[in-house]
């Protein structure tokens, strides 16, 4: 899954130098981060000129907090790829009133959108932090998280007790104006949410499932997160009689 994304990701980059990138965090996407960094040292892929766009951040925790989205993404990508400090963009999440995010939004359209959007999944269906009845037109905002995802994030914490349970997020409108979407997952805890997201009805109770009015999305899972699809086997079909139209 790792690898194929990061093909995808790839071939974006060195079609567009100047590409625009919507970058996800949790564990979902470091398998696909690390084939970049692989493709970056090996074979010289150059993120020299890549603009990046995080979802979102948590509100609460300093920048240079181990947990904080901006330490993440430092850690796990860009202090190992030649992206460039000032094309790197992650909200805010200690200056977060309605006039940052509006900042927020205007930033990424001042960049003509996002070329290509990387999105995990949560296991209540969320995409970023857009939490269940997220409007399916909202834009960069506050979410206050569900239970479950402070239960899910806990994990990185030494006590449930320090888990933000605020963060700034792009919104599914913001999300769904990217050009390309690839969402991932895998493992059994993604089999429902993944079910819902691509054959349950388009809901703001599982906000992935707008990616079923989005017109250019690649959903990449494992054989765990599938489990629940009723249409695999005809996934697999269309997959292995792909046409090549261009
Ligand atoms: P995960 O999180 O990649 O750590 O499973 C995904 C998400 O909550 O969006």
């Amino acid at each position: 899954m790792s690898l194929g994304a990061a093909r995808i990701v790839a071939d974006q980059i060195r079609i567009k130098p100047k590409t625009v990138l919507g970058l996800a965090t949790g564990s979902t996407p470091l398998g696909l981060y690390n084939e970049l960094i692989k493709l970056h040292k090996n074979e010289g892929l150059d993120f020299s000129n890549v603009i990046s766009f995080n979802l979102d951040e948590y509100i609460g925790l300093s920048e240079d907090h181990p947990q904080s989205y901006k330490t993440f993404m430092e850690k796990k990508l860009f202090s190992k790829i030649n992206i460039k400090q000032k094309n790197i963009h992650i909200p805010n999440g200690n200056s977060f009133n309605n006039k940052e995010c509006n900042k927020y939004e205007s930033l990424i359209k001042s960049h003509d959108g996002i070329d290509l959007q990387i999105l995990g999944i949560g296991s209540d269906g969320h995409i970023a932090f857009n939490e269940p009845s997220s409007s399916l037109g909202s834009r960069t905002r506050i979410k206050t998280l569900t239970q479950k995802t402070v239960n899910d994030n806990a994990r990185f914490f030494d006590n449930i007790s320090d888990v933000p349970k605020y963060a700034v997020t792009m919104g599914v409108g913001t999300i769904m104006e990217a050009k390309k979407i690839l969402l991932l997952a895998s493992g059994g805890s993604k089999a429902e949410p993944i079910a819902k997201a691509i054959e349950g009805p388009i809901s703001s109770m599982c906000s992935a499932s707008a990616i079923q009015m989005h017109p250019k999305t690649i959903v990449m899972i494992d054989e765990a997160a599938a489990k629940h699809l009723k249409e695999k086997d005809y996934y697999k079909w269309v997959y292995s009689n792909k046409i090549k139209l261009n």
